[in-house]
Parts: C-alpha cells; sequence; structure tokens
C-alpha cells in the first residue's frame, strides 16, 4: 500500500511502476491526484551504456506517461532532471536553464528526452534540474565517503570535475514551495562549488576522519565508459528570484547532513 502522509500519497516501485501507463491513470483516478512529483529514475549512469533500452524506458517514456496522465485531469508534474544535460559542452560559467543541451552519453541523453517528453505533451509541468545529490538514505557519495574514511588509510579522489553538491533534504523543501510557483524550467543546488576531491575532503574533516590521506588525481585513473562534465555548476537566479529564498551553501548542508548522519 502506498504511504500517506497528509495530503502526500508515497509510492515506490511495487506500488506504482510508472513505466505502466493504465497503472498511473487508475492511481491518479481513485486518489484524485492533482500534481506529481516525480523522482523515480534509471540513475545508473555507468549502467546506462549497457542497458540504454531501460533508461530510455525510465527516464524519457515513463516520464511520458506521468506527463500524459497530468495532461488528462489538467494536472501539474513536477520533474527532476539533471545538470548532465549539458555534459558535453566545455563551459567554466554557471549553466542557466536557457543554455541549449548538449547531453553527452545514455543516461544524460535519456534524461533530456525525458524533459522534452513533457514539453511535447505540454502538461502544466515543473522541471528542476539539479546535481550532486545525497541524503541520509540510500546509497550516495558522501555515505561512501565517510565509510571509506574510517577504514582506509589513505585514498585518490578526483580533483578534475567541478560542480555542486547539493543535500536532498534543501531540494525536497523546494520541491514543495515549487509547487505554487510559474511552470517552467528551473536550476537548484546547493551554493558554492567544488571538485569531488574537495567535496572528500570537506567529508573527512567536518566528520572527524582525519586519519586518512585523501589524494587528488584525475578522471582518466579511474576508466569510464562515460565522459562526465568537468564543470557542471548550474545558474540559480532563476530559482531564487521566483521564489525569494536564499540556498545554503553547501558546506553548511554537508555539516546539517553529517550531524544527522552521526548521531542516528
Ligand atoms: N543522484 C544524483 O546525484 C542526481 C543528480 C541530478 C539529478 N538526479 C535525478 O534525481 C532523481 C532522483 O535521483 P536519485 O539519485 O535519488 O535516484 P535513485 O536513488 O536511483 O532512486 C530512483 C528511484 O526510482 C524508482 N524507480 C525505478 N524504476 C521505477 C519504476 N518503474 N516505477 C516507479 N519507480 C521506479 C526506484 O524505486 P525502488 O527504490 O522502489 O526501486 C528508486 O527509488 C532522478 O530523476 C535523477 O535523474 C540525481
Amino acid at each position: 500500500m502506498p504511504t500517506r502522509k497528509q495530503d502526500w500519497l508515497f509510492t515506490d516501485v511495487d506500488e506504482l511502476d510508472i513505466t505502466d501507463l493504465p497503472a498511473i491513470r487508475a492511481l491518479v483516478a481513485r486518489e484524485g491526484i492533482d500534481t506529481i512529483v516525480n523522482c523515480a529514475g534509471y540513475t545508473n549512469v555507468e549502467g546506462a551504456e549497457d542497458n540504454p533500452e531501460l533508461a530510455e524506458l525510465l527516464n524519457a517514456k515513463a516520464v511520458e506517461n506521468l506527463a500524459v496522465a497530468m495532461k488528462e485531469v489538467n494536472g501539474l508534474l513536477l520533474h527532476i532532471s539533471t545538470d548532465y544535460v549539458f555534459g558535453g559542452e566545455v563551459l567554466n560559467t554557471p549553466i542557466t536553464e536557457t543554455q541549449k543541451p548538449a547531453p553527452q552519453g545514455v543516461y544524460a541523453q535519456s534524461k533530456l528526452h525525458g524533459e522534452e517528453a513533457i514539453q511535447r505533451v505540454s502538461c502544466r509541468h515543473i522541471i528542476i534540474r539539479t546535481a550532486w545529490l545525497y541524503s541520509e538514505y540510500g546509497k550516495n557519495f558522501v555515505k561512501t565517503m565517510l565509510r571509506l574514511t574510517a577504514e582506509k588509510p589513505s585514498l585518490k579522489v578526483v580533483d578534475d570535475q567541478r560542480g555542486t553538491p547539493t543535500y536532498a533534504g534543501d531540494l525536497a523543501e523546494v520541491i514543495v514551495k515549487m509547487l505554487s510557483a510559474k511552470e517552467g524550467m528551473y536550476n537548484y543546488t546547493n551554493e558554492g562549488e567544488c571538485t569531488w576531491y574537495e567535496f572528500a575532503c570537506a567529508i573527512a574533516e567536518l566528520s572527524g576522519h582525519t586519519t586518512c590521506e585523501i589524494r587528488p588525481c584525475t578522471s582518466d585513473e579511474f576508466p569510464s565508459k562515460v565522459h562526465r562534465p568537468a564543470y557542471s555548476v548550474l545558474d540559480k537566479s532563476k530559482i531564487k528570484g521566483t521564489l525569494g529564498i536564499s540556498i545554503p551553501h553547501w558546506r553548511e548542508s554537508l555539516q546539517k547532513c553529517l550531524v544527522s548522519l552521526l548521531t542516528t
């Protein structure tokens, strides 16, 4: 059974498979749903190279299904997309919402196809592009680094990709505020920027894991099927102006997440 919290219904894949349009329609009708927040997707960037059909099914076709279901009831679809839609361009200034996408790799292309499907169906929609997500839950970079810096005497982390770590708890608060905002495309990450190496150093420092030596390295030292963007900092002026908010710096939010991770 989907979990209910106040006016919200939370579903996982066993309760609603978003590749199944009739099932989405049935749930929308049964529960009188007028807004969908889609956080689901195929998010294994490497794995997408070997499973392009699955990535396309989840990141594009399923997103189209949600858009169709909302279009039919004049509902709102809020969808989460990614900075990776810009991965193919060499950039060095924060990327605005109007910049032309240049996806690299199957994952990025499938995410762009999802954005395009929503725009084609033209249901009422908000798309939020975000990046480098982490939280107390699931598998993510912060939890991996916490474990590795506690276990290992030394560690190499790539220092030639810049972006902005983003606390999913901050994004969740913004998603709720955005439900009454003007429709369209928005960027959201925490403030500031760093490399994965700098992010790892901050995790170790703030968690007191100081015995592990963290060394910077280049991306070629970790062979990958996917080219990852060297610079993917998103410009957040639009969402800040729309909501009248200031956004916490990534270090501040990292500290908040670490306190919660290390005290529970
Ligand atoms: N992680 C990042 O750094 C990052 C950066 C930028 C953008 N994003 C975007 O943010 C969103 C969330 O990312 P994440 O990292 O939180 O993803 P995640 O941890 O991989 O979660 C994806 C979710 O999708 C669900 N799902 C998979 N197939 C489904 C289906 N057929 N029907 C319904 N649900 C299905 C999974 O449900 P089960 O758990 O039940 O299998 C899982 O909970 C994605 O759209 C991603 O592209 C992520």
